[in-house]
């Protein structure tokens, strides 16, 4: 059997009672471009970008724990288009997959252009936060139970990236 693609109530912790679903603690968050925030091509700085980023991401991994968390580390970010100023962003974060105390947030950043409504799928960010006690040390976080194809799909794809992750740490 491929494990990867198994989606059994142990794998997806449907059987947990203190399991929340990625619905639970989902955030979305809107940010107008304007100009202090733009490089001089009057597009958003991806520097501007990746702290959104970072605090929807934080925002989903604390509803999800309901605990203080770190940002552990954000994978390779690309940004395929640029977001002129006056435009707006869209923040869209979930919580893919967890382990014991740390959580993926995948974050989906759109833009959307004022006057037509046209919106473009500019990034997708992964991030690792890690649930902390109140003495700074790493704290266990709620199970995760998938629900939607999709957020079964998420949690494939996030369990094969932290184990990634990990391997790569492991080899230094
Ligand atoms: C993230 C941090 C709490 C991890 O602490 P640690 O003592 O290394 O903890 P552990 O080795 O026990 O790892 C705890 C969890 O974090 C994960 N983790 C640790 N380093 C990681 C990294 N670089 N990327 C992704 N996950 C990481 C581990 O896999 C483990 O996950 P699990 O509990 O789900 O199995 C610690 O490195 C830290 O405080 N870093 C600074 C965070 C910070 O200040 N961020 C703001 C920007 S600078």
């Amino acid at each position: 059997m491929n494990t990867k693609q198994d989606t059994t109530p142990e794998n997806s912790n449907s059987g947990d009672p203190n399991a929340k679903t990625p619905s639970d603690s989902a955030v979305e968050m809107r940010e107008l471009v304007l100009p202090n925030d733009t490089n001089t091509h009057g597009n958003i700085l991806g520097g501007k970008v990746l702290h959104l980023v970072d605090i929807a991401a934080a925002m989903c991994a604390m509803r999800h724990c309901r605990k203080p968390v770190v940002t552990a580390s954000i994978d390779e970010v690309q940004f395929h288009y640029p977001i002129p100023e006056g435009h707006f962003l869209l923040l869209k974060a979930s919580v893919n997959f967890v382990g014991r105390s740390s959580m993926e947030i995948g974050v989906k950043v759109l833009s959307e252009d004022p006057m037509t409504g046209e919106m473009r799928h500019t990034s997708t960010a992964y991030l690792t936060f890690v649930a902390l006690t109140a003495s700074k040390s790493p704290s266990e976080v709620p199970r995760l139970n998938p629900q939607s194809d999709e957020e079964k799909r998420r949690f494939e794809k996030g369990r094969d990236r932290m184990e990634a992750r990990r391997e790569r740490r492991r080899q230094g």
